[in-house]
């Protein structure tokens, strides 16, 4: 089994991964640990020096190489599915699970914790803000073809499979 976590940045895919890979005995990958790993520098600066379409380029390659791996749970950037046909790539190799927020949520998440995120690390609060809604609605099309979608607001780690699972039953997705 291969399980894919997308969403907007800040919805948890990271925190709920992880656990959920311990709990189910599968391994964790998270993306952009993987491409801050393999070219040995932070997103951030990455973006400083290359831009964001080199990045997207080789965030492209690192999903290619990651959906080889079995019996994982791999957490992806948020903007990972949004590019080139990563989205298709990914429902073609696993389960996908969209971490669904809504906007004033992300807000909220976000404005403490921009600083590490290159893309809104230099917006004020207004400037966050219409971004967050602006490329939300632009994303939502793509995250939207996840297989199960599931509201990211309270998520209970501890039964955060079961949840998953009724969750795909009442989207009637079969999970196994
Ligand atoms: C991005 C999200 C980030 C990271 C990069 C770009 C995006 O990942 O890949 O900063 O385009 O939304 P997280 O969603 O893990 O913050």
């Amino acid at each position: 089994m291969r399980l894919f976590l997308i969403g907007f940045m800040s919805s948890g895919k990271s925190t709920v991964g992880r656990q959920l890979a311990r709990k189910l005995n599968m391994e964790f990958i998270d993306i952009d640990s993987a491409f801050e790993e393999k070219y040995k520098i932070s997103i951030s600066d990455f973006f400083e020096k290359f831009g964001e379409n080199k990045f997207r380029e080789l965030e492209r390659n690192i999903l290619i190489e990651i959906i080889k791996i079995d019996n994982a749970i791999i957490s992806t950037g948020g903007g990972t599915p949004c590019f080139y046909d990563n989205m298709q790539l990914i429902n073609r190799n696993g389960i996908s699970i969209y971490l669904k927020l809504h906007p004033n949520s992300i807000f909220d998440r976000l404005k403490n914790t921009k600083k590490q995120r290159p893309l809104i690390n230099k917006l004020s609060e207004i400037e966050l803000k219409e971004f967050i809604i602006k490329q939300l609605a632009i994303r939502e099309i793509i995250y939207s073809q996840a297989n199960i979608i599931i509201k990211a607001e309270n998520l209970k780690i501890n039964n955060f499979y079961d949840e998953l699972k009724k969750t795909a039953e009442n989207q009637n997705f079969k999970f196994p």
